[in-house]
């Protein structure tokens, strides 16, 4: 059947992912997705989530059981600056990433992913990937702002060599009121 972007974003991800894995909420938002990573890589894994708003990290926190701060470190600063989190022995080796761009629902819409942060975060995560590894990124962009995010994005991901990545669109076309699509990138090699 038909999955909704977001649920079709996670099954792909736990295709891609192993118990054990390293892996990155590059938005972590209200923590949806940091919790369904950290259900996803165990005790065993990693997860790393990303946000600059406070709100955004004190609202995961409450989502995340106390159990779950096991493996999983919230980082508040632009995942523009991931590189400075990873450890160099990571190269190859993170599971997945996951991206869900605009602003914080609840939150305060003026503060948005932009098309230079994210790109240059999606340039660092292709080196960090391991083969057959993941990054899922759910556009959103009826706000403002959000178009020129997403006429970046797709810039950028449509020009990735398809020898070292296949490059996923996954959308609803006959939705109204711009709807998420979801870009998937594998890594090939
Ligand atoms: C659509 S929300 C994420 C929703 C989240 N995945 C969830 O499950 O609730 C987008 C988030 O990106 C954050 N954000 C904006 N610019 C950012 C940046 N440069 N680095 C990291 N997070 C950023 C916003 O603060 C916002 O919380």
């Amino acid at each position: 059947m038909l999955k909704k972007v977001i649920h079709n974003a996670h099954d792909l991800i736990q295709e891609a992912v192993q118990e054990g894995d390293t892996v990155i909420d590059a938005t972590c938002g209200n923590g949806h997705d940091t919790l369904f990573l950290s259900n996803l890589v165990g005790e065993t894994g990693k997860v790393l989530a990303f946000d600059i708003q406070e709100q955004a990290l004190t609202n995961t926190a409450e989502r995340l059981q106390v159990a779950k701060w096991i493996n999983t470190t919230l980082i508040q600063d632009s995942h523009a600056n991931m590189d400075h989190y990873l450890s160099n022995d990571l190269k190859g080796k993170v599971g997945a990433a996951i991206f869900n761009l605009g602003y914080l629902p609840k939150g305060d819409k003026a503060i948005i992913t932009k098309g230079n942060t994210t790109i240059k975060a999606i340039q660092t995560l292709l080196e960090y990937l391991k083969i057959n590894g993941l990054i899922n990124i759910v556009i959103y962009y009826g706000h403002e702002g959000g178009q020129e995010e997403k006429d970046a994005v797709l810039e950028f991901v449509k020009n990735l060599d398809q020898k070292r990545f296949s490059v996923l669109r996954y959308e609803f076309i006959n939705q109204q009121n711009n709807p998420p699509f979801l870009i998937a990138i594998q890594k090939r090699q």
